[in-house]
C-alpha cells in the first residue's frame, strides 16, 4: 500500500502533537525535540543574523522556521521528502528560507556557517560519508549541530520489535566522537536530554492513544499501530538506560 504524503500524515498527527509537547513546545517539530531544546542548540551553534545554515533532513521544517524566525539566519532546507518539502515552503512564507528535495548523502556542494540534523543521524547506517560531507560543507570555524541516539546497536530482538528497524541506527559516544575527529570535527557541547525526550514520548503515546481512531481514519490502523509500539520502544529504552538522547555541536577545526 502507498504511504499516505507528509501533508495528510502532518494534518493527522497535529492534534495529538499539540496535546504531546508541554504548551508552548509544539513548533511543528518531527521529533522529540522542544521548542526550547531547538533553540538551545541554535543558540550554541551561534546561529543568528546574517550566519548561513544547511538543515540536512529538515521535514517540514518545523525547527527550521523556528529558528529562522527567532535568531534571524540564511536558511537552507534539504529533505528527500518532495510532500514534506512543499509543506516547508508553504509554510515558510516571509521567512528567509529555501528548500530542495535532495536524497543526502552526498551533502550539497556549498560552504555554509552552520549544518543541522535534528532527529535524524538515526537513519544513517554508515555515518562516515554523510559526516565528511557535512565536514566539508563547513567553513573553517563553522558548526555542526546535531541530536543523536547514543547507544549499542540494535539486537535481533530490538530490530524485529522496532518498526523500520532498518533507520534504527544508534552509535556510542567513543564511535561517534572517533569519527567526528576524523573528519575535523572538534566537540563544542553536548547535553543530554533523554528525560525531556522520554516525557515527549510518554505524552505521544498517550496523545495517539487518545486519537487513535481520527488518525486511523486518515493513516490507517496498521501506522497507528507502529507508531505507538515505536514510541512505547523509545520511552522504554531511553526510561531503562538502553538509549540516551544528546543534543551536540561541533566546531570545524580551522586550518593552519
Ligand atoms: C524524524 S524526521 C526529522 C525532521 C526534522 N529534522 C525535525 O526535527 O523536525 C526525519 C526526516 O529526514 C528525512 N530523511 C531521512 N533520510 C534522509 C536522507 N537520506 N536524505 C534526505 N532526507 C532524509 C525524512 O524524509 C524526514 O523528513
Amino acid at each position: 500500500m502507498r504511504r499516505p504524503g507528509r501533508t495528510v500524515y502532518d494534518a493527522a498527527l497535529r492534534r495529538a502533537r499539540l496535546a504531546a509537547y508541554p504548551p508552548g513546545q509544539f513548533v511543528g517539530q518531527e521529533s522529540f525535540m522542544t521548542r526550547t531544546e531547538i533553540l538551545a542548540m541554535a543558540r550554541e551553534a551561534s546561529v543568528g543574523p546574517g550566519v548561513s545554515v544547511l538543515d540536512l533532513c529538515c521535514g517540514v521544517a518545523g525547527p527550521g522556521r523556528l529558528v529562522t524566525a527567532e535568531l534571524g539566519c540564511a536558511y537552507r532546507g534539504v529533505d528527500r521528502s518532495v510532500s514534506a518539502i512543499e509543506v516547508a515552503r508553504a509554510r515558510a512564507r516571509g521567512l528567509d528560507c529555501r528548500f530542495e528535495v535532495a536524497e543526502v548523502p552526498p551533502v550539497p556542494d556549498t560552504v555554509v556557517d552552520v549544518v543541522l540534523l535534528l532527529e535524524t543521524m538515526l537513519a544513517f547506517d554508515d555515518k562516515e560519508p554523510l559526516l565528511r560531507g557535512i565536514a566539508d560543507a563547513l567553513a573553517p570555524g563553522g558548526r555542526f549541530a546535531f541530536t543523536v541516539e547514543e547507544g549499542l546497536p540494535l539486537t535481533d530482538a530490538e530490530e524485529q520489535a522496532m518498526p523500520c528497524s532498518d533507520t534504527v541506527w544508534p552509535v556510542r559516544l567513543p564511535d561517534l566522537l572517533a569519527r567526528l575527529g576524523d573528519v575535523g570535527l572538534d566537540l563544542r557541547w553536548v547535553r543530554d536530554l533523554t528525560r525531556s525526550h522520554r516525557r515527549v514520548a510518554d505524552g505521544l503515546v498517550a496523545a495517539l492513544e487518545a486519537e487513535r481512531s481520527a488518525i486511523a481514519a486518515d493513516l490507517g490502523h496498521a501506522a497507528v499501530d507502529d507508531l505507538l509500539t515505536a514510541h512505547r520502544l523509545w520511552s522504554a529504552w531511553m526510561g531503562s538506560g538502553r538509549i540516551h538522547k544528546l543534543a551536540v555541536v561541533t566546531e570545524k577545526i580551522a586550518e593552519g
